[in-house]
């Protein structure tokens, strides 16, 4: 089953590629339009809340604190974002996970604010991010309870709900899947989704149902993206499969809906540096939502030039917003590659194996035409490559380490 999805995965990436990075041909850009205009066709059945046109990028509090999450937190991890100038470059989302609320709701049904970590209420906290330029994340579930079992979810509570979230001026919901009622995941999500439309703020909507039915083939119509997959732990194991899962489905992202392998371990200390690159890197290649999952008021030099790298992070935030997706793999050494928008390419040479290797691709296998010069630069070191045949690309990788390189067509006069 697996290898029928990648097979076709591959083969649809193929297409993609050769329609809309084949920047070398004759054609050029014209192959774009066809892509949106076969986007155009099925956009009737997507979201239109107008946002997360790019994937969305911010800080969420599980992966580091879980439960642990109180308002000065919250707080000093929105002016670390500032401080640290990872705010400027796109992390602007400041996501509250599980266990922001009281047990029960109030005598009207309301969802309250946990009195104990929360005092000054969950509007005052937007409030404060907004003062700062960022927007304010919460989280509910489509069940009775939360997974941590700590507050009440919002299943037959979606417009009240909604509304709760719009009063305090909240900028986007993770929804998330535990204790519901045994009803489709397309029925409850759909609830919230129409809740969310109509309380007058846009509200970008995070489906997190773990990719149990497929959810990249209904999630688009009613979130902004959807996770592919069980939690994300701060291990290679977790991270190299979570990336092959998530791959299957990378036809069906788009501006607007993304498909989401769940939020960075990057800085959480279990992995190492280059493992933590190769994981920012193949996120941002699959237009991953990229949500820090560390304590950025603690993270040091090295986590932060990771998820600092703009070169990076603009593959990410790409306007052609196609997922790159896996072209080959063989004994750990892979390829991934997508198109960006202006004729160029992203390609990722991934060393998944336990030692150091050499990993080659030739442009004619990402779609490009052999023999005309592309320009290439190296988005880790910095530095534009230089190259002697021009077919393709050979690099040493280190074990678990990978190589970024964005193609471009050479400059004309
Ligand atoms: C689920 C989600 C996680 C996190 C926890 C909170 O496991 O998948 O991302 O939100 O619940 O309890």
């Amino acid at each position: 089953m697996k290898t029928h999805y990648a097979a076709t995965a591959t083969s649809t990436l193929l297409i993609l590629l050769l329609n809309a990075v084949d920047f070398l041909s004759t054609v050029g850009l014209a192959n774009y339009s066809s892509i949106n205009g076969d986007h155009k066709k099925y956009t009737q059945f997507l979201l239109a809340n107008g946002v997360a046109r790019t994937p969305p990028m911010g800080w969420n509090s599980w992966n580091h604190f879980q439960c642990n999450v109180d308002e000065g937190m919250v707080k000093s991890t929105a002016d670390a974002l500032v401080s640290t100038g990872l705010a400027a470059l796109g992390y602007r989302y400041v996501n509250i996970d599980d266990c922001w609320g009281e047990l029960e709701r109030d005598k009207k049904g309301n969802l309250r604010a946990k009195a104990s970590t929360f005092p000054s209420g969950i509007k005052a906290l937007a409030d404060y991010v907004h003062a700062k330029g960022l927007k304010l994340g919460i989280y509910s579930d489509a069940g009775f309870r939360t997974c941590s079992k700590k507050m009440p979810g919002s299943l037959d509570y979606e417009e009240q709900d909604a509304r709760t979230f719009a009063e305090w001026g909240v900028d986007y919901l993770k929804y998330d899947n535990c204790y519901h009622d045994g009803s489709k995941p397309h029925i409850r999500y759909a609830k919230m989704s129409s809740a969310l439309l109509k309380v007058g703020r846009p509200i970008l909507y995070s489906i997190c149902e773990w990719g149990q039915e497929d959810p990249a083939k209904w999630a688009g119509r009613y979130g902004n993206a959807w996770r592919t997959t069980g939690d994300i732990n701060d291990t290679w194991g977790s991270i190299t499969s979570i990336a092959d899962q998530n791959n299957i489905w990378g036809r069906y992202a788009g501006p607007g809906r993304w498909n989401d392998p769940d939020m960075l371990e990057v800085g959480n200390g279990a992995m190492t540096l280059e493992e933590y690159r190769s994981h920012f890197s193949i996120w941002a290649l699959m237009k991953a939502p990229l949500l820090i999952g560390c304590d950025v008021r603690a993270a040091g030099t090295s986590t932060l030039r990771i998820l600092g790298n703009k070169e990076v992070i603009k593959v990410n935030q790409d306007p052609l917003g196609v997922q790159g997706r896996k072209i080959r793999s063989n004994a750990g050494l892979e390829i991934w590659a997508g198109p960006l928008a202006g004729k160029r390419a992203v390609v990722v040479l991934w060393n998944r194996s336990k030692s150091e290797a050499s990993i080659s691709v030739r442009w004619k296998e990402i779609g490009l035409s052999p023999n005309t010069p592309v320009i290439v630069r190296d988005l880790w070191a910095h530095k534009f490559v230089s190259m002697g045949k021009q077919y393709g690309i050979t690099a040493r990788v280190a074990p678990h380490a990978c190589k970024m390189y964005i193609l471009s067509p050479p400059k004309t006069k």
